[in-house]
């Protein structure tokens, strides 16, 4: 079970320091004392996960079930790549028949079992080579991609909602029937549009906020459960445009 870590010290490191006073600002030095006591950092070391950001998927596994006889899975913004280690044990990826790829434009160190892109998802030949990467149907489409600051809450905010959005519509494209897709998303920052799409092609959607992901911080996960499939979408969808008024059948077979 992944239990929240408590204040001890198994890394053999003291919880609760401070940083000397000096050359750094006060905001640096405020996040560096909050790193070396986050208690997820310490067992991230521990455990040998390149980022605490493992027990966030990790949590929302277990209670989610999400990960569970995956075949493969494909990580948007892998790096350091936490999820990617994670996601590599559970398909018993390994290079000779590497069941994982993930993407992000930062520099990521080599894993065993994962195909690394070093690129902007965004790129429009993105999905085309994590198609090839992956090498099959993923049954998980992951993505923890945040866009990097700014400064301007708004802009930063908007950037990372048209992340997730585009995430969502490659999941659509990529993942195979009963699949499962997991975004990092902002507290009320998800719009109705992405929800109703998610909600028309998957069959249960939720936000999660795990544990591990910090309570100031207004990240939460989308989470859309068992896809549909396309086949079934495609039929789904004709029937409403007939209802609708917008198919016109030309009257040929
Ligand atoms: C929170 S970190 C991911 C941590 C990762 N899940 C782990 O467990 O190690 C978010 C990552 O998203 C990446 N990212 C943001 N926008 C991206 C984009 N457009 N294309 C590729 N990667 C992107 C960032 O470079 C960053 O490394």
């Amino acid at each position: 079970m992944t239990k929240p870590p408590v204040g001890s010290n198994r890394t053999g490191r003291k919880l609760g320091q401070k940083v000397k006073k000096g050359k750094l600002k006060a905001s640096s030095r405020r996040w560096l004392e909050r790193h070396i006591n986050d208690p997820y950092v310490q067992r991230a070391k521990l455990e040998g996960y390149r980022a605490r950001a493992a027990f966030k998927l990790l949590e929302i596994d277990e209670k989610h079930q999400i990960l569970k006889g995956a075949r493969r899975i494909i990580d948007l913004g892998a790096a350091p790549g936490s999820w990617s280690q994670i996601a590599a044990k559970v398909t018993d990826s390994s290079d000779g028949d590497a069941r994982v790829a993930a993407i992000d434009f930062l520099e990521m160190a080599p894993l065993p079992g994962v195909k690394i892109l070093q690129l902007d998802f965004l790129d429009d030949d993105a999905p085309r080579q994590l198609k090839e990467a992956i090498g099959g149907t993923p049954d998980v489409v992951l993505s923890d991609m945040a866009a990097p600051t700014t400064g301007h809450h708004r802009t930063d905010h908007l950037r990372t909602m048209h992340l997730c959005e585009v995430a969502a519509h490659f999941a659509i494209e990529v993942l195979g029937e009963g699949g499962h897709f997991l975004a990092k998303t902002f507290q009320g920052g998800t719009e109705k549009e992405l929800l109703d799409l998610l909600k028309k092609n998957f069959k249960q959607v939720i936000h999660v906020k795990p544990g591990a992901s910090r309570s100031e911080s207004v990240e939460m996960f989308l989470l859309a459960k068992h896809f549909k499939g396309r086949r079934a979408m495609s039929a789904e969808e004709h029937e409403e445009d007939v209802a609708e008024g917008e198919y016109q059948d030309d009257g040929r077979d």
